[in-house]
């Protein structure tokens, strides 16, 4: 098996100013993971390098730059999947780690449960070496005029990623399969602007914003949590694929059935396991990328494509 390698940076308004941050983020985060797996890496290990890599990046709404509740915390949500044997480790409403998609990782791989929360999950992280960071560290200058600029309105966001002056961020997510064909996700996020203190979306919850299987593929979505967990929408795609559809068209129906049932808006990105690629939001914009044949992939428009080579 080739290996391969997609990411998303977030679905939705995203402004104008975001634009090139987001492209240039999502690029450098592909290529992290590109290269985990030209090493012989695992796909788990990709995934998560690449996500670690947008979590550091205040472009986009995870980690570092993550938007606020409505105490003004940052509560941060990740999940990781293993399509080999469905393992799965998730975390929600965790505040003062840097990486939260690698306590997700440690999940999946050193405790008998799917999903720690709160409490449990910083005493979870902390038995296994990772270090607290004052939790105002992880704020962004970006994620307290959105909070400010929420408290004026009140009014819960519809997509994700708010207008111009509410942020601009977005959740981020990887998916690959490695060299001996195992497909894994990764997907982080702050949630969603103006959230209610203990509020968890649809990130950590498998099925909705993560799935992998290695006798499917693979999908991690971004948007509205409320209607992307009420639709199930990681595993409304895997179920489309599963039925004989092409990655591309179960990404696009299942994210277009969604919309249109919920009125709100999504994102995807797919991959089948024999590396077809599959990408599709209903938002105005949401930030994706992939490496294949040694060139990178990428686009934040509806039906752009644009191509470079590797360095
Ligand atoms: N999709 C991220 C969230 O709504 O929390």
């Amino acid at each position: 098996m080739k290996p391969i390698i997609i990411v998303h940076g977030g679905a939705g308004d995203i402004p104008n100013s975001r634009v090139q941050g987001k492209l240039d983020g999502v690029k450098v985060a592909v290529t992290a993971g590109q290269e985990v797996l030209n090493k012989g890496g695992s796909a788990l290990d990709a995934v998560e390098a690449a996500v670690v890599s947008m979590e550091k990046d205040d472009n986009f709404n995870a980690g570092y730059g993550s938007v606020l509740n409505l105490q003004g915390e940052v509560e941060m949500e990740a999940s990781m999947m293993s399509g080999t044997n469905l393992d799965v480790g998730a975390i929600t409403l965790i505040k003062e780690f840097s990486h939260p998609i690698s306590i997700a990782h440690k999940v999946l791989t050193d405790s008998p449960h799917s999903l720690l929360g709160g409490e449990g999950a910083k005493l979870f992280a902390l038995e296994k070496g990772f270090k607290v960071v004052p939790s105002d560290s992880l704020i962004s200058m970006n994620a307290r005029e959105a909070l400010k600029k929420f408290l004026k309105h009140g009014e819960f966001g519809r997509t994700e990623i708010g207008p111009e002056d509410e942020g601009g961020v977005g959740t981020v997510g990887a998916v690959a399969i490695d060299a001996e064909g195992r497909v894994a996700v990764a997907t982080s996020t702050g949630g969603m602007s103006g959230k209610a203190v203990g509020r968890i979306g649809d990130t950590p919850q498998i099925g909705s914003g993560t799935y992998a299987d290695d006798k499917i593929g693979g999908v991690s979505t971004t948007g509205h949590g409320e209607s992307i967990l009420k639709f199930c929408l990681a595993h409304s795609i895997i179920k489309l694929m599963e039925g004989g559809a092409d990655a591309n068209t179960a990404t696009r129906n299942a994210v277009n059935a969604m919309t249109a049932r919920l009125n709100n808006t999504a994102g995807a990105i797919t991959l089948s396991n024999k590396g077809e690629v599959g990408v599709h939001f209903s938002s105005k914009r949401m930030s994706w990328a992939y490496v294949k044949d040694n060139k990178i992939f990428y686009g934040i428009e509806h039906g752009q494509v644009f191509e470079e080579q590797c360095k």
